[in-house]
């Protein structure tokens, strides 16, 4: 069966999903019947194109990789018209949008009205996107159920490493009491090569920006602030919480120096960036804040820029993930795993 996508930001993560879909065409055909009819792309800075009957995935990402603009996929570049991304969402042929636009935590625009005009277009929303899931995740969800819509956003937490998907499948009928977890990859990061490599706090962050991890204003990452978004999604979304950023304590690492943290392995113990929610009778406590756990502890564990999460579930008790936090083919394939999911669903 054939699912017709529409791209809304063709970045990383864009690009990740396109060379998964080039890459694993014939297995997801052969294995699930499914195929990818790409009918639309669009992002801010790199141009559109939009073809109902198909765009051919292996001439786009030859355009990207050799960073040419995306309207040059028609040739000569300005020969068309500027496509309006609400406008294209709305006429494009798309089953499913993939709003994949750079996070804004603190208005989660545009973002936020991209996926308000696929629902009102009837399109499936699947997103990566951590500014709408944090801030509107309970009004997208209700708009997305009246109109019989897929709302999906398993790459906002901890990329690809499954976490909400759990809780269809391997991990369906448990509630989660609480979570715990190191969300943010960044300062994971920081605070591994601080430790490791007795590397200074400025130094070991240019280093995360060289490689990617960090958030296009790092501020989001070392100030708590990315942490605070996802543990309001794991709340909202798992913990049937209805809690804004600002309801969480936020604490960031700036202020954590490289003598403490060697201070603290040498007597048995490690800083981690600890994010934590946990049902209060009907309401959800949350908080992000550097804490010393003892070496026992497995998120203690987690080094260099992985995430890791424990759920507290009233049947199964805890359970520890760890995986990817970010990375272009790991959120890629988080959108993929999503709209498979969607494919699944509608086949049915
Ligand atoms: N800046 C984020 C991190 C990217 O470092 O974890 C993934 O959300």
């Amino acid at each position: 069966m054939e699912l017709k996508i529409g791209l809304i930001g063709c970045g990383t993560v864009g690009t990740g999903l396109l060379e998964i879909l080039d890459k694993k065409r014939e297995y997801l055909r052969d294995t699930f019947d499914f195929e990818a009819r790409l009918v639309a792309v669009t992002d801010k800075l790199k141009g559109s194109v939009c073809i109902p009957e198909g765009i051919d995935i292996k001439k786009l990402l030859d355009l990207l990789h050799q960073g040419e603009r995306i309207d040059a996929y028609h040739g000569e570049v300005g020969s068309h018209e500027a496509i309006d991304a609400l406008d294209l969402i709305e006429k494009c042929e798309a089953d499913v949008i993939a709003e994949l636009t750079y996070t804004d935590i603190k208005t989660a625009e545009p973002a936020t009205s991209y996926i308000k005009k696929a629902f009102r277009s009837g399109k499936h929303v699947v997103s990566s996107n951590k500014g709408p899931a944090a801030l509107h995740y309970h009004e997208l969800k209700k708009m997305a159920d009246n109109n019989n819509l897929f709302f999906r956003i398993e790459g906002t937490v901890m990329s690809g490493t499954p976490v909400f998907s759990l809780f269809e499948n391997g991990l369906v009928g448990n509630e989660v009491r609480a979570v715990q977890g190191i969300l943010n990859g960044t300062t994971n990061f920081i605070l591994t090569r601080m430790e490791q490599d007795s590397m200074d706090y400025a130094d070991a962050l240019k280093l995360a920006q060289e490689l990617g991890y960090a958030e296009a204003d790092p501020t989001a990452d070392v100030e708590g602030y990315d942490a605070v978004a996802k543990i309001v999604i794991l709340s909202n979304v798992l913990l049937d919480g209805n809690i804004s950023p600002a309801d969480v304590r936020r604490e960031g690492i700036t202020a954590l120096s490289k003598d403490q943290v060697l201070a603290a392995r040498a007597e048995g113990f490690r800083y981690k960036l600890i994010a934590q929610a946990r049902k209060a009778g009907r309401r959800v406590e949350a908080s992000v804040s550097p804490r010393k756990l003892p070496l026992s502890d497995p998120l203690a564990g987690i080094m260099g820029a992985h995430n890791a999460l424990t759920f507290d579930l009233d049947l199964m008790g805890k359970i520890t993930i760890q995986g990817a936090g970010a990375g272009k083919i790991e959120t890629g394939y988080s959108i993929l795993s999503d709209i498979l999911a969607i494919h699944s669903r509608l086949r049915r």
